[in-house]
C-alpha cells in the first residue's frame, strides 16, 4: 500500500518491570539515540520513546517498586542520550489515548492471532488459564502505542518482531474493515550486532530481566567491579577466537561476547572479529570488560545522579505527555469517527 502521507515518526517502548540490562541498552536504547540524532538511511524522524507501565502490570508489580522502576527507566533513557527536548519522552499511563485505542484494537484483533504469540506462550506457560486477560491482550495495547502516533518505524530487539508483525495485521484489518487508508504499515527496525543479546551464563538463552541468575546479565546499575566480574565469569569454550564469523558457528557463548564487543565499539560483528581474531578468552575478556566499563559507567553514574532529582523526572514526563497528546488526540478522534463512535 502506498503511504505518501505519513510523517516519518519513530515510536518505541520499554517495560519498567525490572531494572534495565545490557540487552535493553544495546538492542533498544542505543538504537533509539541513533535514530534521534542521525535518523536512518539518510532519513530523519520525529522520535517518541515510552515507559510502558500499563504493559508492566500485565504481570504482578509491587506498586512502590513499579513507580521507582518507571522513574529509573526514564533516568536510563536520558543518561543514555535520549534528549527530552529532541524526543518526546513519556510514561504510557499518562497518555490515555494509548488505552483508548487499545480497546478498539481489542475488537479488531482475533483470539487466534493472540494465541500464536510466542511471548504469550512463554509468559503464560502451562498455567495460561490463570494468566491475566491483560497479558493476553498485551499485543493489542502495543499496536495502539505505535499506531496512536501513526508511527512509521519501530526500533526493537529481535524478540519483538512478531509483535510488530501483529501491529501491521491489526492496521491492515482496521483499514480493510472500515474501508480507509488510515493506519500506516509500520516497519520494524532490527539492526546492528546486538539485536539479540544472550545470557552470560547460557548462550542459547536471551539476556533477560526475569532470569533468576543475576550473573546472567549486566544491569545498567552495576558498578565497574560487578561488570568486570560478570564478564570474567561469562561462559565460554576452550578455543581461541576464530578469524571469521563463520568460525563462531556452533559457539553461541563466544558469538555473544563478540557481538557485545562489536555493539559497544559501534562496529560490525565482521569488523570486531577481525580485531580480536586468534585471541584466547584470557586476553579477550579483560578487553571486553574494560570496554563495557568505559561505555556503561558514565551512564550508570548519570542515572544515579538523575534519581536524586525525581521531581525533575516527573516534570519532564508531564511535559512529554502534553506533547504526545497533541499528536495522539486528533488521531484518536479520527479513529472514533471512522468507527462511528459519537462524541
Ligand atoms: P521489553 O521491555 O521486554 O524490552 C525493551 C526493548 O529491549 C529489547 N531487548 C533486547 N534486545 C536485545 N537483546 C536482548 N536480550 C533484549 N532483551 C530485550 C526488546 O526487544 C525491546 O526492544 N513489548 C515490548 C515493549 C513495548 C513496545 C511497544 C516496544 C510496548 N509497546 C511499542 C515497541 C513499540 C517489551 O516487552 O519490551
Amino acid at each position: 500500500m502506498a503511504q505518501p502521507s505519513f510523517t516519518p515518526r519513530v515510536f518505541s517502548g520499554i517495560q519498567p518491570s525490572g531494572g534495565l540490562h545490557l540487552g535493553n541498552y544495546l538492542g533498544a536504547i542505543k538504537r533509539f539515540v541513533d535514530m534521534q540524532n542521525s535518523g536512518l538511511n539518510g532519513q530523519s524522524f520525529e522520535t517518541i520513546y515510552c515507559m510502558v507501565d500499563l504493559h508492566a502490570i500485565t504481570t504482578w508489580q509491587d506498586p512502590a517498586t513499579l513507580a521507582h522502576n518507571t522513574r529509573e527507566l526514564c533516568a536510563g533513557f536520558i543518561a543514555s542520550g535520549v534528549d527530552p527536548e529532541k524526543s518526546v519522552l513519556i510514561n504510557q499511563s499518562q497518555v490515555p489515548e494509548h488505552a483508548q485505542l487499545a480497546w478498539i484494537f481489542n475488537t479488531v484483533a482475533r483470539m487466534g492471532w493472540m494465541q500464536r504469540m510466542t511471548q504469550w506462550k512463554d509468559k503464560a506457560g502451562k498455567n495460561s488459564q490463570n494468566a491475566s486477560l491483560g497479558l493476553f491482550a498485551y499485543p493489542a495495547l502495543m499496536a495502539a502505542d505505535i499506531l496512536i502516533y501513526h508511527a512509521t518505524h519501530v526500533p526493537v530487539g529481535e524478540d519483538q518482531k512478531q509483535h510488530i508483525e501483529l501491529t501491521r495485521d491489526i492496521a491492515a484489518k482496521f483499514n480493510n474493515d472500515y474501508k480507509v487508508d488510515f493506519f500506516p504499515m509500520t516497519e520494524p527496525v532490527i539492526e546492528g550486532a546486538a539485536t539479540r543479546v544472550m545470557s552470560l551464563r547460557d548462550g542459547s538463552k536471551k539476556m533477560s530481566k526475569s532470569d533468576a541468575s543475576d550473573a546472567s546479565r549486566i544491569n545498567m546499575t552495576d558498578d565497574a567491579d560487578a561488570i568486570a566480574k560478570k564478564i570474567r565469569k561469562a561462559k565460554t569454550d576452550p578455543d581461541p577466537l576464530p578469524e571469521t564469523l563463520e568460525g563462531l558457528e556452533g559457539r553461541p557463548d563466544a558469538r555473544n561476547l563478540v557481538n557485545l564487543y562489536a555493539a559497544l565499539s559501534d562496529i560490525s560483528a565482521e569488523a570486531a572479529i577481525a580485531q580480536v581474531a586468534g585471541q584466547q578468552f584470557g586476553q579477550f575478556k579483560p578487553l571486553l570488560a574494560d570496554l563495557a566499563v568505559e561505555k556503561l559507567s558514565p551512564i550508570s553514574s548519570e542515572m544515579a545522579r538523575l534519581m536524586q532529582h525525581t521531581d525533575e523526572i516527573d516534570r519532564l514526563l508531564a511535559r512529554g505527555a502534553e506533547r504526545a497528546r497533541e499528536i495522539a488526540a486528533p488521531i484518536l478522534a479520527e479513529t472514533y469517527k471512522i468507527v462511528g463512535l459519537v462524541k
